[in-house]
């Protein structure tokens, strides 16, 4: 059965609380737009595409309660800065100009729907540049858990996948939060779907082996020029690719290109809690006072991606958008 990790049921928005996974498969209800902002930056849910449907449905349950649907807007753009999905979906619910709740919650749900049917084109269309038997190496999760289902890298992955048996995938852990470790192997596992887990480190030595054909990313926020910001050691990899002569793709639907920016200097990277690096799992690991710089994202300049596959097709590079 495809995996969900967020629904609208019964005038409320269900959660899958992705800060458990793989250990507890727990679902949180949200009635009001402020405990979904508080889930956003807590990352209850999280990736660029499913953080935009999450905030629209939050739309959805201010209009419901009546609330001020500006301070709502405002309070759900604050969660969190560098995914341009949250913006695209409140500039969406907000273009209605209306407070209506059953107008909000139906562009909410086609938010939701289109961002399913965008993924399966990417699939589709990525799919193609993926050879028999590849090696693929990815990074954090951008599978059906950070979006409306099927994915963006991770939804090629299964798109070649359901092609060619014989694929393998290498998936990065991503330190700090480890969504590869904990989300993408749980989604690869519950697919059956051949991976091996690495540590962040160990991908150059992979590509020095021979063993990567192809990396394949998502992105939470592209420019015009085609910079791409991503989870933070995605431009390693980039770098990483390019000097072992390996192609190096980028996965988003077209919510995720920012029109408005014209490189990546302007993306906004989010700077999370140093206690993402200093605990693991609730231990300090780290001599208590120790400094730290905890990015969540880095920019990919242009020249390192092969190409960019959105719902449309694939752009080559130069990138203009
Ligand atoms: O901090 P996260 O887990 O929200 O970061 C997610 C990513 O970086 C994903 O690669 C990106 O949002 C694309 S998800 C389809």
């Amino acid at each position: 059965m495809a995996i969900r990790a967020l629904e609208w049921r019964n005038g409320a928005l269900h959660l899958l609380d992705q800060r458990f996974l793989p250990n507890r498969e727990e679902w949180v209800v949200f009635h009001d737009w402020a405990g979904v902002a508080e889930a956003i930056r807590d990352m209850v849910v999280r990736g660029a595409p499913a953080i935009g449907v999450t905030a629209a449905y939050g739309m959805a349950l201010a209009a419901r309660a009546g609330d001020d649907l500006m301070v709502a807007s405002a309070g759900l753009r604050a969660s969190r800065p560098t995914a341009v999905n949250l913006f695209w979906a409140l500039d969406r619910i907000e273009a209605l100009r209306t407070t209506d709740a059953s107008a909000i919650l139906a562009e909410a749900v086609s938010i939701d729907d289109e961002d399913l049917q965008m993924n399966l084109a990417i699939g589709k269309f990525g799919a193609e540049l993926v050879p028999l038997g590849a090696g693929i190496l990815t990074i954090c999760n951008t599978g059906s858990l950070a979006t409306s289902g099927h994915g963006t890298a991770l939804g090629i992955i299964r798109s070649a996948f359901a092609k060619d048996p014989s694929i393998t995938v290498f998936s990065c852990e991503t330190r700090p939060r480890q969504q590869g470790l904990r989300l993408t192997a749980w989604e690869l596992m519950k697919d059956n779907i051949p991976f091996k887990s690495i540590a962040d480190s160990a991908a150059a030595s992979l590509m020095a082996l021979g063993k990567i054909d192809l990396v394949v990313v998502g992105a939470d926020r592209i420019a015009c020029n085609g910079d791409s910001a991503n989870k933070i050691g995605t431009y390693a990899l980039a770098i990483a690719a390019k000097y072992h002569g390996i192609p190096f793709y980028v996965a988003a639907p077209s919510s995720t290109i920012d029109i408005e920016i014209a490189d990546g200097r302007q993306i906004p990277i989010e700077e999370r809690d140093g206690a993402e690096i200093t605990m693991i799992e609730g231990v300090q690991v780290a001599p208590a006072g120790c400094p730290t710089w905890n990015p969540g994202f880095d920019v990919t300049p242009n020249e390192l991606i092969t190409a960019i596959v959105t719902e449309q097709g694939l752009f080559n590079p130069p990138f203009g958008f």
